[in-house]
């Protein structure tokens, strides 16, 4: 993840959303590039971000994405039971409703953060998960924290 996609994204007129996908690599990842293979057609919109297991996940790297400029973020899995650590999915399930309360505290709308359980042979669910969630974030427009000027980052700080 670089700044150079958000940057990119923030100079296009109109607003198109930037949503981050993190899929794990042994189902959710397989499954969009199983999209891509089966030439589903979705939305352009969306950057996937390879992670081991949805258990890596957490609230800190989810505001991060979101503070990077990110108008939504994905965090797709393996199904209850098939996770390939056994407990990933089951330990990012109990952290969803923390997280969500993270990006609501920061005064972000919680339903730009979604979980959702994909398999290696769900490359239609991928397309049309991302498909649904470009018009979800379309309608609650711009993240806040597009409008932040990252460019002043540390700004203050000597
Ligand atoms: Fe897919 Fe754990 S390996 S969620």
């Amino acid at each position: 993840m670089t700044k150079d996609v958000f940057e990119e994204e923030k100079a296009e007129e109109g607003f198109e959303p930037l949503i981050v996908a993190y899929c794990c690599n042994w189902c959710s990842y397989a499954g969009a590039d199983l999209a891509g293979t089966s030439r589903f057609e979705y939305p352009t919109n969306i950057r996937i971000i390879r992670i081991m297991c949805t258990g890596r996940m957490d609230a800190a790297l989810v505001l991060e994405t979101l503070r990077m400029g990110a108008d939504g973020v994905l965090i797709a899995g393996c199904h209850p039971g098939d996770c390939h650590y056994q407990k990933g999915n089951f330990m990012m399930e109990k952290r969803y409703d923390y997280i969500k309360k993270a990006v609501e505290s920061v005064g972000i709308e919680p339903e730009r953060v979604r979980l959702e359980w994909i398999s290696a042979s769900e490359g239609g669910k991928f397309a049309a998960l991302v498909r649904e969630m470009t018009e979800q974030i379309k309608e609650l427009g711009p993240s806040p924290f597009r409008a932040v000027d990252n460019s002043k980052e540390g700004a203050g700080n000597e």
